[in-house]
């Protein structure tokens, strides 16, 4: 179960050495626009990724005319301290280095929801892979590994085909083919797991009588059993030549994404609005199933009624203060929002400087 206990922003865009002992429950932060919600959520995710949710560039997130970002905090009793420039990044655990993101990610698991990062359903496939890697990862980490792997495969592949260079070709397709049922069996099996979880408590938010669904696309062709090595060995054979004229190859896990239905509809006729409650539906699902499997996953919401009605805020904020793991979530303040005081605590940011009420 991750909580984190203790948040020292030393330097992250405009927040400069602030730090909080977060509630271990709901930490509810009020701001006007431009005050450091969205960078507070930004520097969280920081934590567990190394990356942004915003940006690629480094420089973005360092404050201006400084040279590093630095955050520190301690999870679940460990010492967490990230440093970063444009030329080095340093993960220190208790101050011992560790040398990669994932296990930043396995100390702190994050789940967010953020207009900046996109809403799944309805959303791109690269959103889509993400969301389902990020559950693939945290059930099953040592896949990584295979992701590292397919990756390198991948890469091979393609330099061979842009060079029209066919000889080790064979060997590497039966190395894609080989990770690719490990990737596609994983990714099938977590889709199933999730299919599991029990609704009941969302009922509130998918309400009776109407249906969803989900299927895995795998990132073949239809007709491709995508958790059989012979079968994508011999298609990768017999279509060479059509990836060689692509000079890459477009199918493959790194192609997959998930369809969603909603009252059997497909997701991109749903409305906008549609399509955020089922992404935030789906959000859940996959808290509920961590939960389950004990790793509870600590939840930021970024400018929440910017995103939700207030049904929909009273309906997550009463689900997400049952289930107890930590939640930050951040407001512009035109609402009052329903919170129970033993259990949260609130917070006014301005201008880059977090107060306690
Ligand atoms: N790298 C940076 N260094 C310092 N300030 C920054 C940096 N990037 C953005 N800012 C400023 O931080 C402020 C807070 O932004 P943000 O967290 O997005 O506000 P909001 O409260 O609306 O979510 C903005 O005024 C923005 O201009
Ligand atoms: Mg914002």
């Amino acid at each position: 179960m991750a909580i984190i206990e203790k948040l020292h922003i030393l330097r992250f865009r405009n927040l400069d050495n602030q730090y909080l002992e977060p509630n271990t429950n709901i930490n509810l932060f009020v701001g006007g626009n431009g005050q450091g919600k969205t960078s507070l959520i930004e520097a969280l995710y920081y934590l567990s990724h190394n990356r942004s949710f915003k940006s690629k560039k480094i420089k973005d997130v360092v404050p201006f005319e400084k040279e590093f970002l630095q955050i520190e905090a301690a999870v679940d009793g460990v010492r967490v301290l990230l440093k970063k420039s444009k030329h080095k990044s340093t993960i220190l655990f208790n101050q011992k280095k560790v040398s990669s993101n994932s296990k930043l990610a396995q100390l702190t698991p994050i789940q967010i929801i953020s207009p900046d990062r996109g809403f799944v359903v309805g959303g791109p496939p690269k959103l889509k892979r993400s969301y389902l890697d990020w559950g693939v990862f945290h059930v099953k980490p040592e896949l990584l590994k295979t992701y590292k792997s397919y990756n390198k495969a991948l890469k091979n592949t393609n330099t061979l085909l842009t060079n029209n260079n066919t000889k080790q070709l064979e060997y590497w397709f039966d190395q894609i083919a080989t990770l690719s049922v490990e990737i596609s069996s994983a990714r099938s099996d977590y889709i199933q797991k999730l299919k599991k979880t029990p609704v009941v408590p969302l009922k509130e938010l998918i309400k009776d009588g109407n249906n969803f669904d989900f299927l895995l696309q795998s990132g073949w062709t239809k007709d491709t059993n995508h958790l059989d090595k012979e079968d994508i060995y011999e298609y990768l054979i017999k279509n060479r030549g059509s990836f060689g004229k692509l000079k890459h190859l477009n199918y493959g896990p790194h192609k997959a994404t998930i369809d969603y239905y909603f009252n059997n509809q497909n997701e991109h006729s749903l409305s906008r609005g549609e399509q955020k409650k089922m992404s935030i539906f789906y959000w859940i699902i996959q808290v509920l199933l961590l939960v389950e499997l004990n790793i509870k996953p600590i939840v930021l919401i970024d400018d929440i009624s910017s995103e939700l009605d207030q049904e929909k805020i009273n309906f997550l904020l009463r689900f997400l203060t049952k289930l107890e793991t930590q939640i930050f979530i951040t407001d512009i303040g035109n609402k009052a929002l329903p919170m129970d005081k033993k259990r949260a605590s609130t917070y006014e940011i301005n201008k880059g400087i977090i107060a306690k009420n």
